[in-house]
């Protein structure tokens, strides 16, 4: 059975990588501070300050229910100048935590290891070896002597570790990365070529740390290179772009500089000790460095999975169904976008489609072709994307809004049956199948067409989507039009791309013509005299017979939807099942409301919402969607209501008489869905939102 760690520190420089290069030899439990990394093998846990502040026996039981066989502390307070200002403040992390752990560690009999630092000494002899006597040159230095001193005391069998390295990790703090940006920025950096260190390259970092607890050896060692180098010679062998390491980086000496913080210039160790044990050699450190640069890219991605609300599935299929495109020679007006039509009109079971360049461009087309105009207006719901009621505006119309249900967030047949009421020359309505759920759609029809107004679904988000008779959305079966996206965070990614679908056949043919300037081809045109030589069409002649747009899609991106729709099947049911398993997760919770949740086998499930009690727990949405980023979980907010916009508050809309919507925009936040998506990444998104939300 695989030995358990629990760590402290694991989102650090160190602890990240730790976590990477033996992530498949031991269980690993990690302690979560304020960010957290995507480990799947991992499980997680959060130690609060408070709970190592007094009670050493609480934190015992805590860490005994653990029951981890180490535990390795590779957190610390390593900014110097911010332990020389703030010593109160990074005490804890720097002293009192890793004297605590080793308390504990030696009344429950768990091995502990602590990584400490190189910045332990006054004199500037190099190599300094274990016994080599330690001294205070600022603050950091004092904290981390103090922790080695009270870990010595308290923990013979602790293993301690004095360290120098470079790993993956970007961030600025790190010599290694702070110099690329630098150059990559074409900015002038000063290195010092007087500030001497050994550092070591992670990678055998960990490898010797591994080595040592399975040994079980105790006490202090030194685990470096066995080359010194100056800061500036580190960096000079670790930049490739030669040219601009020469242009920018700027030779200086520390003996001539102005740091704030005092600090010792040789950091260099010697580690012959840990030579004389090891049963491998420590590379040089120019291949290290080599290795370094060989891995970075990918254990970078590795150590950075994050989990978007949505993202699109590209498969080898797809490429080649792009690449097909490319080689056809045909981009665009070709064969592609014709079968996509066709394949769509399959799927669907409607009798025309239309492809546009995206669904912004077939609402307008299709409100176009519905005569709307600044006479008349379209009825939407304010839950919805800027594109709903823009492309009316486009019409030069003015929209009109009407309150969402607050069970389905699309249109409230009750609710549009008043506005109706009340509302003048309303020539189309428009519901909005938000998240992919066209509830109500018979009763929405039979209102419309009761009044003899015409409706066109903004099924953006639907496809795949049914109806309560089981028809599919985009069957036209409740509506004149129907318009898809195919927006890279929809069911089918296109990249950009739209498609109308419609059983009328004079909407198919003016929706044809204005897709493309109001250009027809076919024999009905108008001028007889230049179109016709001898009573046939010319075959050079095109007539423009109205005002219409360039709103076509190329093949390339057709093609690639052809690609998509193969696998909207497999798409859907995923998405469904991460739908019920987020359902059943998030139930009956206090500060987590779950909504839509009757209609999962109905909806394409494009979005996941939950609606939360921010108040309740003490966060407004902002910080806490700052805290689900720190954990690599990137939430959105689905939608602003268009009326509270700018542009439409200028216009004189506002948010009277739209309480549900104002009520659920204020608490909802949708949360990662997509194909893609992992069971297991899914609980680390599960676990993590419950524990921000305070429900475990
Ligand atoms: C509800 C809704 N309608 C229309 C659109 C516009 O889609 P497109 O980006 O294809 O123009 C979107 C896009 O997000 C949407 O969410």
């Amino acid at each position: 059975m695989k030995k358990k760690i629990l760590v402290f520190g694991h989102s650090g420089n160190l602890g990240s990588n730790f976590v990477h290069f033996l992530k498949d030899s031991y269980k690993f439990i990690l302690n979560v501070h304020e960010t957290k990394i995507y480990f799947s093998n991992a499980e997680y846990i959060k130690f609060k300050k408070n709970d190592f502040s007094n009670k050493l026996d609480y934190l015992k039981k805590k860490i005994k229910e653990i029951s981890p066989d180490i535990i390795l502390n590779t957190a610390a307070s390593v900014n110097l100048d911010f332990c020389e200002k703030y010593p109160e403040r990074s005490v804890f992390a720097n002293v009192i935590l890793p004297t605590r752990l080793a308390l504990i560690c030696r009344d429950l009999k768990i091995k502990f290891v602590h990584i400490s630092t190189d910045h332990l000494y006054k004199s500037i002899r190099p190599f300094k070896n274990e016994s080599f006597s330690v001294k205070k040159v600022n603050n950091y230095s004092s904290q981390k002597i103090k922790a080695e001193k009270n870990i010595k005391k308290i923990n013979n069998k602790a293993l301690i570790i004095r360290t120098n390295f470079f790993s993956h990790k970007n961030n600025s703090d790190q010599l290694v990365y702070k110099v690329q940006n630098f150059l990559k920025n074409k900015k002038k950096i000063n290195l010092f070529n007087d500030y001497f260190f050994t550092p070591i390259y992670s990678k055998y970092l960990v490898k010797i740390i591994n080595f040592l607890i399975k040994k079980n050896f105790n006490g202090i060692f030194n685990v470096v290179s066995n080359e010194r180098v100056s800061k500036y010679d580190f960096c000079k062998i670790l930049v490739k772009e030669k040219q601009a390491f020469k242009d920018f980086v700027v030779v200086s000496k520390i003996k001539d500089s102005n740091l704030h913080t005092k600090r010792c210039t040789d950091l260099s160790l010697s580690n012959t000790k840990i030579r004389k044990i090891l049963n491998f050699k420590i590379p040089t450190l120019s291949s290290q460095i080599k290795e370094f640069i060989t891995n970075d890219k990918k254990i970078l991605k590795d150590l950075s999975v994050n989990f978007p609300y949505g993202r699109h599935s590209i498969n080898s299929k797809d490429l080649n169904a792009v690449k097909k495109v490319l080689k056809s020679g045909s981009l665009t007006q070709g064969k592609f976008i014709e079968d996509l039509e066709n394949e769509v009109c399959n799927y669907l079971g409607v009798k025309y489609s239309i492809a546009v360049s995206s669904a912004t461009a077939g609402l307008h087309l299709s409100y176009i072709a519905l005569n709307i105009n600044k006479n008349n207006k379209i009825i939407t719901t304010p839950n919805t994307f800027l594109s709903t009621s823009n492309a009316a505006l486009f019409c030069n119309s003015k929209p009109s809004f009407t309150d969402i249900s607050s069970e389905t967030l699309g249109m409230c047949p009750e609710i549009l049956d008043q506005s109706l009421k009340k509302e003048k020359n309303i020539g189309v309505v428009v519901p909005v199948h938000f998240g992919g759920l066209a509830a109500n759609s018979k009763k929405i029809f039979n209102i419309s067409k009761n009044r003899g107004l015409n409706i066109v679904e903004d099924a953006a988000h639907a496809f795949g989507a049914k109806y309560e008779c089981g028809a599919k959305v985009g069957s036209c079966k409740y509506s004149d039009l129907s318009v898809f996206s195919f927006h890279p965070v929809k069911i089918l990614a296109g990249g950009e791309g739209g498609i109308i679908t419609t059983n009328n056949k004079k909407l198919y043919e003016i929706l044809i013509s204005l897709r493309s300037h109001g250009i027809r081809k076919d024999d009905q045109v108008k001028n007889i005299k230049t179109g016709y030589t001898n009573k046939v069409k010319n075959i050079w002649y095109y007539e423009m017979n109205k005002l219409g747009y360039h709103y076509r899609q190329t093949d390339i991106h057709s093609g690639l939807i052809i690609s998509q729709l193969k696998r909207v099947n497999q798409f859907l049911k995923k998405r469904n099942q991460l739908t019920k398993i987020y359902d059943q997760e998030f139930f009956n919770k206090i500060n987590i409301k779950l909504v839509q949740n009757q209609f999962r086998d109905l909806s394409s499930n494009h979005l996941y919402v939950i609606k939360i009690d921010f108040k309740n727990i003490h966060i407004n949405r902002n910080d806490f969607m700052k805290k689900l980023r720190k954990y690599n979980i990137i939430s959105q907010v689905h939608y602003i209501p268009v009326p509270m916009q700018y542009f439409y508050k200028k216009l004189g809309y506002s948010m009277k008489y739209l309480n549900n919507t104002k009520d659920y925009y204020n608490q909802c936040l949708s949360i990662p869905l997509y194909f893609d998506l992992k069971f297991n990444e899914q609980k680390y998104v599960i676990d993590s939102i419950k524990e921000l939300t305070k429900e475990i």
